[in-house]
């Protein structure tokens, strides 16, 4: 079975997920043989964790290349920012939430709904009752292989576990309470609840959010090498919420390329302006991706040919006409521009 994780994943599989494979496998040599049966929901949730961190950073600086997701602690460029972070927790959740929504679809044997509160009072008018998702169990699983990459015991390791854990209680805490009505003719005299996952998306934005919040930790400087200096990161990550991320260091200039690091800069990305329903995140991605970081707004159109107004005919065709569309696209660019030409200018921050 390893062997076959191997031959027909491997060649897929993002860096993250191989370094979690890698552990899945150490994990199985040493581990209980019943593991194995989560190993394919691991690498799933570890790859919604980074679909999901695509998807959150699509309009920032940084949008989560795949060279971020190198979290390895061989590689020795381990980087310890706001950005490795979120990685870890959205990793983390994704692992979690997985796990516990396969739970609920009945995929493991040895899990199902979480009834363990059932029939207790939960609040004012309701009870506890019905299935809620098993998080308990994704929980305690998910830790078990995700926690399980953090051997070292330095503050960097620390660093990982809490934001691993901050991912966690993220999933737990936008879980959602859904409840029925009971009582005569559906008065809803009293009523049963349960816990239900939310849209992973829900755990995203949350965990985005905690992103723009997180916390800078001082401790790289030796700490780590004595017996002391494991104690002081210990309490210092110990006196932090683990609701909360938190970093060692600041993040690089995302604006410029930097091949040391890894980073591409964001010349040549594509920003949003107007069209579609922006929400203000997006549509002040152009002056972020492009006027702060001191390049121009290129304007590219282009058109697209597409079917439409189809109609259809008795008996049994469907005719298109070909549209013509104009899109106008916008992207970072360095090209000069040309001196009063306002149409483009690059905005500042207000
Ligand atoms: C769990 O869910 C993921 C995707 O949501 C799926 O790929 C995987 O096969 C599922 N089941 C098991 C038993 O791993
Ligand atoms: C790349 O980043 C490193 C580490 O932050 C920095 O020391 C170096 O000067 C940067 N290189 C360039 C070309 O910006």
């Amino acid at each position: 079975f390893v062997h076959n994780v191997s031959l027909v994943k491997l060649v897929t599989l993002s860096l993250y997920q191989l370094y979690l494979l890698k552990s899945v496998n150490n994990f199985l040599m040493t581990g209980p043989k019943a593991y194995l049966i989560y190993s394919s929901s691991v690498a799933a949730g570890a790859q919604s964790g980074i679909e999901e961190c695509k998807y959150q950073f699509a309009w920032d600086r940084w949008n989560c290349p795949e060279r971020a997701l190198q979290l390895s602690s061989h590689g020795g460029l381990r980087s310890a920012n706001r950005e490795t972070a979120f990685v870890h927790a959205i990793s983390s959740a994704g692992v979690m939430y997985t796990l516990t929504r396969n739970c609920s679809l009945g995929d493991f044997d040895n899990c199902g709904c979480d009834d363990s509160r059932n029939g207790q009072l939960g609040g004012q008018g309701w009870l506890w009752g019905g299935c809620s998702d098993n998080v308990g169990f994704g929980e305690a699983i998910s830790k078990q292989f995700v926690d399980a990459l953090e051997t070292g015991q330095d503050a960097r390791a620390a660093m990982n576990l809490h934001n691993n854990e901050a991912g966690r209680k993220a999933v737990k805490g936008t879980m959602k309470r859904t409840c029925k009505c009971h009582g005569v003719s559906g008065s809803c005299t009293t009523q049963t609840c349960w816990l239900q996952l939310p849209e992973f998306r829900e755990v995203g934005a949350h965990l985005k959010e905690k992103y723009h919040a997180a916390l800078k930790v001082d401790l790289l400087q030796g700490a780590g090498n004595s017996a002391a200096g494991r104690g002081a990161i210990a309490d210092t990550f110990r006196s932090i919420s683990t609701r909360e991320l938190v970093h060692l260091e600041d993040s690089p200039d995302y604006c410029l390329e930097n091949k040391t690091l890894g980073l591409l800069g964001t010349e040549g990305r594509e920003c949003l302006r107007r069209g579609r329903a922006l929400g203000r995140w997006e549509r002040r991605s152009c002056r972020r991706l492009c006027g702060d970081c001191g390049l121009a707004v290129e304007e590219r159109r282009a058109e697209t040919v597409s079917s439409c107004n189809c109609k259809f005919h008795w008996c049994c065709a469907v005719r298109c006409e070909q549209c013509r569309r104009r899109v106008t696209k916008y992207f970072c660019s360095r090209a000069e521009r040309p001196r009063g030409g306002a149409a483009h200018k690059p905005g500042r921050k207000p």
